[in-house]
């Protein structure tokens, strides 16, 4: 028997720390295109996807909300459950690291790598980046903040186990270094092997004990697992690795792509490879490492309020437009934008221009020429032999790009082929051999041809788009759509009968829809904020405001509080006298930075000690909930000091 070929393909497991926006959406729809593609060419597939639950990051999350860690995550998991199933995700399994035999799996992970002598106990002393989940060294900040995202980290010292990486880090260099596929694209390779592996591997903290919402390390419970080591491991404890039926694993390890964006790479290219060759398990055959998709104004983020919802597009335009334009306007491997203006000209452009009307054009003139029934071909032309011999070889193109993961390319040749079917439609002009009884063979032909072509069409957009190509086959009553039937261009079923059907893609109003989008944004960008602020406090009158004492004053000399890393000790200038105040801002400006500065002061505040040092009133600031960005509240030009603030 002729077992199948398997092709086992995972996206990142997703933070359920936020709703997911069209950036991370891109990963799935991505991963779905290739996973549908292999199918359709006959491999057995496996596509993975989940969540990835534990963490300090979810458990002060649901703090914040007064919920269990567990049903904080099961909410948003329903909803990131909800959003794959909209955007058509035909993932073979969805794991999240709660699952059971997710959790017993990496307890044995850990224990065996442990056994081995691969995992110590230390103290860790350090930094870490919350968010990120990451630890760093100091050199590895950039000014002072986390390198991947840019938020300040946090000082931490705990008891900790550390898994030895730097045994393997020569054996690692070498894989990489021999197996050039490992790493794509390219340049992504370099980047790891220069910026990390080569300077020299720390041995990485993999347990944490400053929280529990975590897997508990089975030799020593007060440790929980670190986040990464538990979600790596999903690639294979998803297959039943580590569990006692592991046959999805015999079957389909190793994982022929890891398809991630670029800031997770260093976690998939040198923790993970280390982890597998620590188990004496085989790499995956490729780590590929996409760009960011971007919004006018650089990366999408809460604060600046332009992030993308795919679910409002969804809404708006259907699933398969969101689709096309991740997959289409993207180019794999590079950053890419996302601006709503370009996204409707192409859905208009592409998709009901190019697509739509040809598909509409066909089964209109079929109907109008032969009462829906579709022809036979008996009267072929060599000008027949063009759109053929493309419509043959187009196939073979998209699966040489989809091989390549160059999705763009292999939507560019199924749309060279629709739009030399509409040229083809210009060249043989239906319309004219109609008014001819003697032309009703050629016309027959002409007919024919189209309807096949766009068979070839549909078939390969089942793995991009896959509700138009249902469509499709609806409209042209198509029944074979299978690989093989594709490689020769006479598959369609002369006589059995179209159906005249809704247009596939209608036009749309650019500027109307536009002004619809920006007025959605602008009102979840108002509900956002109304959802995010703290309440007003209890209402005050005047006389209350009155008592308080705001003054100008003139910063003249700050230093760092000895012992602290959050206060700075600043002297400041009020009337021609000088006052010592106390400040918790160090996080968010050097000393120097401040001196000159005329900001706010509490001046009647009652003085206080801290760290043992007095301070004499309090500098008003403005800061974000979870304190990521803070300023003081200055004057922009040069006032008497002592002025008040009313
Ligand atoms: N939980 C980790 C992954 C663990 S995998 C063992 C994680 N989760 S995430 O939810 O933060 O991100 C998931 C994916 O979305 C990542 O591949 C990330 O690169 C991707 N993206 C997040 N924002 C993105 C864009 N703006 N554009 C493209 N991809 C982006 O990381």
């Amino acid at each position: 028997m002729n077992e199948k070929k398997k092709f086992y393909i995972t996206t990142p497991i997703y933070y359920p720390s936020a709703k997911l926006h069209i950036g991370n959406t891109y990963t799935t729809v991505a991963a779905d295109a290739l996973a549908r593609f292999k199918r359709l060419c006959g491999y057995d597939v496996m596509l993975l996807t989940g969540t990835d639950e534990h963490g300090q990051k979810i458990q002060r999350k649901a703090e914040e909300k007064g919920v269990t860690p567990k049903e904080y995550v099961d909410e948003i998991v329903a909803g990131i459950k909800d959003l794959w199933k909209m955007m058509n995700i035909s993932y073979d399994k969805f794991i999240r690291t709660t699952d059971d035999y997710h959790v017993k799996a990496v307890q044995k992970i850990v224990e065996k790598l442990y056994e081995q002598g691969d995992i110590y106990k230390d103290a860790y002393e350090g930094l870490y980046c919350t968010p990120c989940e990451s630890f760093w060294t100091e050199t590895q900040l950039v000014d002072g903040k986390c390198p991947d995202c840019g938020r300040p980290v946090e000082k931490t010292k705990e008891e900790a186990y550390f898994f030895k990486m730097s045994k393997y880090a020569d054996k690692l260099i070498e894989y990489i270094e021999n197996h050039p596929e490992f790493i794509q694209p390219e340049s992504r390779k370099n980047e790891m092997l220069n910026n990390f592996l080569k300077p020299g591997l720390q041995d990485l903290c993999i347990s944490r004990t400053s929280f529990n919402w975590g897997i508990p390390v089975t030799f020593d419970k007060k440790h929980v697992v670190y986040v990464w080591i538990d979600a790596l491991s999903n690639y294979i404890t998803a297959l039943g690795y580590g569990s006692e039926n592991d046959e999805r694993y015999k079957k389909y390890w190793p994982c022929d792509v890891h398809l991630i964006g670029k800031d997770i790479l260093r976690f998939h290219t040198i923790y993970w490879p280390i982890m597998l060759m620590a188990l004496g398990l085989e790499l995956p055959k490729q780590v590929f490492g996409h760009g960011w998709l971007l919004v006018d104004g650089g990366k999408m983020s809460k604060s600046k309020g332009n992030v993308v919802d795919p679910v409002v597009l969804v809404n708006e335009f259907g699933t398969d437009p969101v689709r096309y334009y991740l997959l289409h306007e993207i180019p794999f491997g590079a950053d890419g934008l996302f601006n709503n203006e370009i996204f409707i000209k192409r859905i208009n452009s592409d998709l009901a221009n190019d697509l739509g009307n040809l598909v509409s054009r066909t089964v209109a003139m079929i109907e109008k020429y032969f009462q829906g029934i579709i022809p036979a071909p008996t009267d072929k032309e060599a000008l027949d032999n063009e759109l053929i011999e493309l419509a043959i070889e187009t196939p073979k193109n998209v699966e040489k790009h989809m091989d390549a993961l160059k999705i763009p390319e292999a939507l560019d040749d199924v749309w060279e082929l629709v739009r030399r079917s509409n040229k083809y439609i210009d060249e043989t002009t239906p319309w004219i051999l109609a008014k001819e009884e003697d032309k009703k063979a050629r016309l027959g032909t002409v007919l024919y041809n189209l309807v096949e072509s766009l068979r070839i069409v549909s078939t390969l957009l089942s793995a991009f788009l896959p509700e138009t190509s249902e469509k499709i086959n609806d409209q042209l009553n198509v029944e074979l759509t299978t690989w093989n039937s594709i490689a020769a261009f006479d598959g369609t079923r002369a006589g059995s009968k179209v159906k005249k059907g809704e247009a596939i893609f209608p036009r749309i109003d650019v500027d109307a829809k536009l002004e619809l989008l920006n007025k959605i944004r602008e009102d979840q960008l108002k509900a956002s904020a109304k959802a995010a602020i703290q309440p007003i406090k209890e209402e005050i009158t005047i006389e209350d405001f009155d008592k308080i004492d705001l003054r100008v004053v003139k910063v003249i000399e700050c230093e760092a509080v000895k012992k602290s890393n959050k206060l700075l000790k600043l002297k400041v200038e009020l009337g021609g006298e000088e006052r010592q105040v106390i400040s918790g801002i160090s996080k968010y400006y050097k000393p120097e930075e401040l001196v000159g500065k005329y900001v706010v002061l509490v001046a009647n505040l009652k003085p206080a000690k801290l760290r043992g040092e007095l301070s004499q009133g309090m500098i008003l600031a403005a800061a974000t909930d979870d304190d990521s960005k803070l300023f003081t509240v200055s004057i922009p030009g040069e006032l008497p000091t002592g002025s008040q603030v009313r």
